[in-house]
């Protein structure tokens, strides 16, 4: 695994309107790893991972990534940069097919649709329900499977890191054994990934390190081994 930081933020402050939610936010992702952003309800995770994307109106403070200043950035020229985020409402585009949501997912990057065949082939292993959905509606997929199709939406483009908004939440509980499968298999690849999930503990399981963040600052750090034994630390910060 390589040891230099992919994404380095820090002291990162955000406000929605006059509320100062993100109060000195440091933490870094290393190329290669999963970290887990864990903590409970308002704790600021989403808008941890919303600040990192540009989706916030204002920020302050400093996130690098690979290799570049972003926080004066628009949130598109992140995306080209390599940077994808996974909402928390999946933002499946209605009217398209399973099958056109993911050639959009293509179409945001260079040389992308040329590498139509191949991503779907990969998709249809990975997924067995997309692959005999594909020219199906997306919005008649179950929101499992919708959840599903956003993630490898995300992950046609070949983002250098992917930030996951509880990608387990209202899901049965098969289908978010599945993911997590998947996600194991892209952290082999050495895809890295910023993972924010109410499920601590399968994230954890999956997870190199995880901070803990509670009121808009980081807590805790630590790996996510240590933490996975941690229970006091967990009811203490994760509980809802
Ligand atoms: N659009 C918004 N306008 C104003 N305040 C907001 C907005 N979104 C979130 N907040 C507030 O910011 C704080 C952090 O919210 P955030 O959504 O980042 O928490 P979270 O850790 O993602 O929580 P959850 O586990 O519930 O998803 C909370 O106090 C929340 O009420
Ligand atoms: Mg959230």
């Amino acid at each position: 695994m390589a040891n230099e930081a992919l994404l380095s933020v820090d002291k990162l402050n955000a406000w929605y309107e006059r509320s100062h939610v993100l109060q000195g936010v440091s933490f870094e992702v290393r190329a290669g790893e999963v970290v887990s952003l864990i903590g409970r309800n308002g704790a600021g995770k989403t808008t941890a991972l919303k600040s990192i994307m540009g989706l916030l109106d204002r920020t302050t403070g400093s996130v690098r990534f690979d290799g570049t200043e972003l926080l004066p950035q628009p949130a598109h020229a992140r995306y080209h940069r390599g940077l994808a985020f996974v909402f928390e409402e999946r933002r499946i585009v209605p009217g398209l097919s399973v099958l056109e949501n993911i050639e959009l997912g293509l179409m945001a990057t260079a040389g992308g649709l040329a590498r139509m065949h191949e991503v779907v082939d990969g998709i249809a292993e990975t997924f067995p329900r997309l692959k005999e959905r594909l020219h199906q509606e997306a919005v008649t997929l179950s929101g499992g499977e919708q959840q599903m199709l956003a993630i490898a939406r995300a992950m046609a483009a070949a983002p250098k890191m992917v930030m996951l908004d509880e990608p387990s939440e209202g899901i049965m509980p098969r289908l978010v054994e599945e993911m997590f499968e998947y996600f194991e298999g892209l952290k082999n690849k050495g895809v890295t990934i910023l993972l924010v999930e109410q499920s601590v503990e399968q994230a954890l399981k999956i997870s190199d390190r995880a901070y803990i963040m509670d009121q808009g600052r980081i807590v805790h750090e630590g790996p996510a081994r240590a933490l996975l034994d941690d229970v006091e630390m967990q009811e203490r910060y994760c509980s809802v």
